[in-house]
């Protein structure tokens, strides 16, 4: 490659899961230190670092059609942009991107982008250069501490993953799970919440999985920690997000029951309702212990909302199989869900498994499945009609003094009145769609601290 002038403008482009936005969200601020500014919208950027996601299908594709036209647009414009390609599919297929794809200078992987900003003056200097390299993660360390932080933030707490279930390519990835220490997250959870913060969501692929030592030196859980970072003043609403079954404790039960700002909102995938399936999956769990930990949840949290996810089409799931995870559905009644259809890893056990379903057995599956969980969103909605809630202001709408913030429930709910971003307003939820709910402005806002 020719060595190019260094990038004055960039663009983060982050696909897929909320880890993936705290990462690209991390990526820019390395950027930022480096003197480099957000290209403004609409305006090609100098360095464009698309943030992947190899979780589904057609995800590399899209990239390598970006990729296209990105190169094309920099032809256009006289200056042929820095590509980095992050993420898991720069983790799965760093050196295939390399080999097909020479727009491209930078490939770095999820534990490795700390090392953007030198891999940026090598790309400058006419290098391509690929860092994939899993070390524990060292890269927290290596970030620049957080300025600025929107009213719900997250916090990566816990990466990787050690599950392996049969269709996911998380595992290999990201890695072995591995938890940032206590300290570390306590100290940023206050950054944050000096920067804006009034949210945080902590995040992890498995993020019940988190343990560390606090502060008096004993093991904790995150329950722990949760219970810990709800001391912070300013801070008023805690969540967290992924779970799996399996790493439910007591302690995380209770802390529903007991700790005001953890929000009564638990994303909990299940991904089917046959016990067959769920152990071709190597889920460790069956539909029953499925339901029966949920009824301890709400047991400690009656207001609990609930969400999961669903995969359709699995290899081999027959027809009465998939009628399981409607039943389930049915039983479970939840208040939103994700859902795909079943996608090949490369890599990955269930990838080679026999009996593949048909496209369209899946998409009929999919359909069926979509319409049982909005059937379920919606009744939820309007079962919360006539509540009065704090609503934690994210942005305005797109009227003049229209604002949307969230529910404790984690719905958009949308309201006219005085209020600015970072407000907790009381609001009467009034009306109720498939997506968000209108609210009603019940108190003058208490302004962000
Ligand atoms: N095909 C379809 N969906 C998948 N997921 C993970 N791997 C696959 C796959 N190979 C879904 C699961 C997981 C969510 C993040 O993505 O439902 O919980
Ligand atoms: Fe993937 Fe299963 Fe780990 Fe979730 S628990 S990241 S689905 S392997």
């Amino acid at each position: 490659m020719r060595p190019s002038a260094p990038p004055r403008t960039y663009r983060v482009k982050s696909f897929g899961c909320q880890m993936n936005v705290y990462d690209g969200d991390r990526m820019a601020e390395l950027l930022a230190e480096k003197g480099i500014t957000p290209a403004p919208e609409g305006e090609e950027a100098d360095l464009v670092v698309l943030n992947t996601c190899h979780i589904r299908e057609k995800a590399a594709e899209k990239v390598y059609s970006d990729i296209g036209r990105l190169a094309k647009a920099g032809e256009a414009r006289g200056r042929k942009p820095l590509i980095a390609v992050a993420g898991c599919v720069a983790q799965a297929e760093g050196e295939e991107i390399m080999a097909r794809a020479p727009a491209v200078s930078m490939v770095v992987g999820p534990q490795a982008y700390h090392r953007l900003p030198a891999m940026i003056d090598r790309a400058v200097a006419g290098e391509r250069a690929t860092d994939t390299d899993m070390p524990p993660i060292a890269k927290f360390d290596a970030l620049p501490a957080r300025r600025t932080s929107p009213p719900a933030a997250f916090l990566t707490v816990q990466e990787g993953c050690d599950k392996f279930c049969t269709y996911c390519v998380v595992p290999y990835t990201r890695g072995a799970e591995i938890s940032r220490p206590y300290r570390d997250l306590v100290a940023e959870a206050h950054k944050l919440v000096e920067a804006g913060a009034r949210e945080i969501t902590l995040l992890g692929q498995n993020v019940s999985a988190w343990s560390g030592e606090d502060a008096r030196g004993h093991t904790v859980g995150l329950a722990g920690l949760i219970r810990d970072l709800a001391e912070i003043d300013g801070l008023a609403r805690i969540r967290y997000t992924t779970s799996h079954p399996a790493d439910m404790d007591d302690a995380l039960i209770a802390a529903h029951g007991e700790i005001d700002k953890l929000m009564p909102f638990l994303h909990l995938p299940v991904q089917a309702g046959s016990d067959r399936v769920l152990k071709a999956m190597n889920r460790s769990h069956t539909a029953e212990s499925y339901l029966k930990l949920l009824d301890r949840f709400r047991a400690a949290r009656p207001d609990l909302a609930l969400s999961g996810d669903f995969i359709v089409g699995f290899p081999g799931e027959t027809d009465a199989e998939f009628e399981e995870t409607l039943q389930l559905v049915g039983a479970v009644g939840y208040a939103q869900a994700f859902s795909f259809k079943y996608s090949p890893r490369p890599g990955t056990p269930a990838a080679t498994m026999d009996g593949q379903v048909p496209r369209e057995v899946m998409d009929e599956r999919l359909q069926r499945l979509q319409a049982a969980l909005n059937r379920d969103q919606l009744a939820f909605n309007h079962a919360s009609v006539g509540r009065t809630c704090e609503v934690l202001v994210e942005r305005k709408g797109k009227h003049p003094g229209q604002w949307l913030g969230k529910s404790p429930w984690l719905q958009s709910v949308w309201f006219e009145g005085e209020a600015a971003i970072g407000d907790l307003v009381q609001a009467e939820l009034v009306e109720a769609g498939p997506n968000s709910l209108a609210g009603r402005l019940r108190t003058p806002a208490t302004t962000a601290t």
